[in-house]
């Protein structure tokens, strides 16, 4: 059944479904094809896309047994804060598409799950509304902001000012996404926002005016490269904001450890889940030689294609400090609202400690004794 065709959205489990892949397969009965399209799209010939998710596959465990587990956990320490597991839900815009609780479902369950939330900027609900979901649970993750600049600084640092006020305890810029990538499978679709979802933290923001076209007559380079940021908005930012600022989408090593000089207080190593630069590498490929560079300086997270306990494990054996989990949250979330985020959630959670259990981890810091040798690549 299709969205349009159902009198109300779904509040309750599906039977059968226990794992994410589960959640997928339900979601795809549940969603209208063009909302399909953009959700579990990516850029062009979707190669990175699938690459995320084979990479983890590909990276073998090698158990160690009868060692003493007792009393072992998923904590980890991140900015300074310890948390109960290393898992938060990466931003995405629009989850009202998903389900008309959107964004504020999402919080309840993140928050009750102990898992860390970073909201989008094109959020479909209020960054307010979402953070009065978020902050009154005691056993709450990190509450975090995504921000794209916007090509009004004014209005950047008043959304800044906002999300300060709000409660958010960091700023996570995403660099990876100057401009869109090039969404086939959406224009197939033909994908539009439906009337009622947008990004309402926007709303106000006027359209940046058209820069004199200079010889190339280019929209990328002429329009929307002319206010992207670059290096020199990080020091802006962080002139503005008392908040750490993490840098979302970084790949290459020099970059992280520039990213490091301009005061970034944490990387989050991504390819924007293969809905940017098609022929990316994988995450779980790009993510050790960042660690290397980074050197302890700062924590390293991770996102694209997390989908197992197991995933999660291989990503802390490689040096990640925590992992964000985008399409299944918004699969759960199409498939019973809240409960089906907390869902997923608990059972990336569950996944972890067996995961940890069935190689003899006590803690997330003998990972890195799980990975058969050749793993990295080393
Ligand atoms: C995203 N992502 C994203 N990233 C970001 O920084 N700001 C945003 O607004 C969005 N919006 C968004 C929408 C949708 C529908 C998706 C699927 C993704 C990227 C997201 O934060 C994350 O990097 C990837 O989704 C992680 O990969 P997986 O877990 O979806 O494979
Ligand atoms: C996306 C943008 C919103 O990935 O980041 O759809």
């Amino acid at each position: 059944m299709k969205r349009s065709d159902r009198p109300e959205a779904p509040n309750a489990l599906p039977d059968g479904v226990v794992s994410l892949a589960d959640h997928e397969h339900r979601a795809r009965l549940v969603l209208g094809d063009a909302v399909w399209a953009y959700v579990n799209g990516g850029a062009a010939d979707e190669i990175t896309l699938r690459a995320n998710t084979q990479a983890w596959q590909g990276i073998e465990l090698l158990p160690r047994v009868l060692r003493p587990l007792a009393g072992g956990h998923t904590r980890v320490n991140l900015l300074g804060r310890e948390l109960a597991h290393p898992l938060l839900v990466a931003p995405m815009a629009y989850q009202q598409l998903a389900h008309p609780h959107g964004e504020r479902a999402t919080a309840l369950a993140a928050a009750a799950l102990g898992a860390g939330l970073v909201l989008s900027t094109q959020a479909s609900a209020l960054l307010e509304d979402v953070a009065r979901c978020f902050l009154p649970d005691a056993g709450r993750g990190p509450l975090w902001f995504q921000l794209y600049l916007q090509h009004d600084r004014g209005f950047t640092r008043e959304l800044v000012q906002r999300a300060e006020a709000a409660g958010f305890e960091a700023l996570v810029l995403t660099v990876d996404a100057p401009v869109n990538g090039v969404r086939d499978r959406e224009r197939r679709a033909d994908f539009r926002l439906p009337a009622g979802v947008s990004a309402v933290n926007l709303a106000g923001l006027r359209e940046p005016g058209r820069a004199t076209p200079t010889a190339g007559h280019s929209a990328v380079f002429d329009h929307l490269m002319a206010h992207a940021p670059t290096w020199d908005d990080i020091a802006w930012l962080r002139s503005i904001t008392h908040l750490p600022v993490l840098l979302k989408g970084v790949t290459h090593p020099l970059d992280a450890r520039q990213a490091l000089t301009c005061g970034a207080a944490g990387l989050i190593v991504s390819n924007h889940g293969g809905r940017t630069l098609d022929t990316v590498p994988a995450t779980a490929a790009l993510l050790p030689r960042v660690v290397q560079a980074v050197a302890g300086d700062a924590p390293v997270l991770v996102d694209g294609g997390i989908r197992r306990g197991t995933d999660v494990l291989k990503a802390m054996a490689l040096g990640a400090s925590a992992v964000l989990v985008g399409r299944p949250v918004l699969h759960s979330l199409a498939n019973a609202g809240a409960a089906g985020v907390a869902h997923v959630l608990r059972l990336l959670r569950d996944e972890l400690e067996i995961a940890m259990a069935l190689t003899g981890c006590r803690t997330l810091a003998d990972a890195p004794g799980t990975l058969w040798p050749n793993a990295n690549g080393s």
